[in-house]
């Protein structure tokens, strides 16, 4: 199976695309609901929550585990790729959200704005790695705080989160009036996309990372046929969470169809 992984909710803009675009491809998704908003969190404990995320489904049996969170992925990914998978799991593999969205921007646009989690802008994560790969690129950042806290609420249409996203919106206007994109660079923001849209002008590309990650995987498996070959392919979903409390309901208007989530403990 592949396992996806989450601070909470986000990472359901990320699973939906996976499922349509590789709809016989069994999945694992792990939302740790009760520890989120990761993006206010030190590094420490984001490194120590993911790698305990992420060691659930690889002991589930997954043989690749996406992180469909852009802000552990900025501040764990690495790390868990170069420490733990080596001595624990030397053939399973673990990528991030990141890389895809990074590959997309640098061949499309210029001028790129980020919308992203306290945490995944302190980490630069997305500077060094555009710069990397298109130095001359002008990349601005702008952190969103508190718009994940009023998502994992299921307040994503209230006036807070509108102001909220309008005073980002008009942040990135002032750091480059000539911004030619914006990625909504957290898995949670894509819930209030339309918030985004309604404030951005429309000439500014709104880029989400779903269809790219979901793009990106079905090419990697492509080139890893002997990784693909491990992984199931009876279309069985399962969702579990770390949160006591029954969030199916919300889950369900995230993902955009009825899901069950179960409760665990990692
Ligand atoms: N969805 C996550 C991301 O992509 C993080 C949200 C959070 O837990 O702060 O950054």
């Amino acid at each position: 199976m592949i396992g996806v992984f989450d601070s909470g909710f986000g990472g359901l803009s990320v699973l939906k695309p996976i499922h349509d675009r590789l709809p016989h491809y069994s999945t694992i998704y792990l939302g740790d609901n009760a520890r989120a908003p990761y993006g206010v969190r030190s590094e420490k404990e984001i490194f120590e929550f993911t790698l305990q995320g992420v060691r659930f489904l690889l002991k589930k049996g997954c043989p690749l585990v996406v992180i469909a969170c852009n802000t552990a992925s900025a501040q764990a990914l690495r790390r868990i790729q170069q420490e733990i998978l080596p001595i624990e799991f030397p053939d399973r593999r673990v990528l991030g959200v990141i890389r895809p969205a990074v590959e997309y921007l640098a061949k499309n646009n210029k001028r790129v704005g980020i919308f992203a989690t306290h945490a995944a802008v302190e980490s630069q994560a997305y500077i060094h790695e555009l710069y990397k790969l298109r130095p001359e690129m002008k990349v601005s950042q702008i952190a969103c705080p508190g718009l994940v806290d009023l998502i994992e609420k299921g307040e994503q249409t209230s006036d807070l989160a509108d102001k909220l996203v309008k005073k980002c919106v008009q942040k990135l206007l002032i750091q480059d009036p000539q911004v030619d994109g914006a990625l909504l660079g957290c898995t949670h923001y894509p819930l209030v996309s339309s918030l985004f849209r309604a404030h951005l002008p429309t000439e500014i590309h709104l880029l989400i990372q779903g269809d790219i990650t979901a793009v990106s995987l079905a090419s990697y498996l492509e080139r890893h046929p002997e990784l693909d070959q491990q992984l199931k392919k009876t279309a069985e979903r399962i969702y579990f969470t770390t949160n006591h409390d029954d969030l199916s309901g919300l889950a369900s208007v995230f993902y955009g169809k009825d899901i069950l989530f179960q409760q665990t403990n990692i």
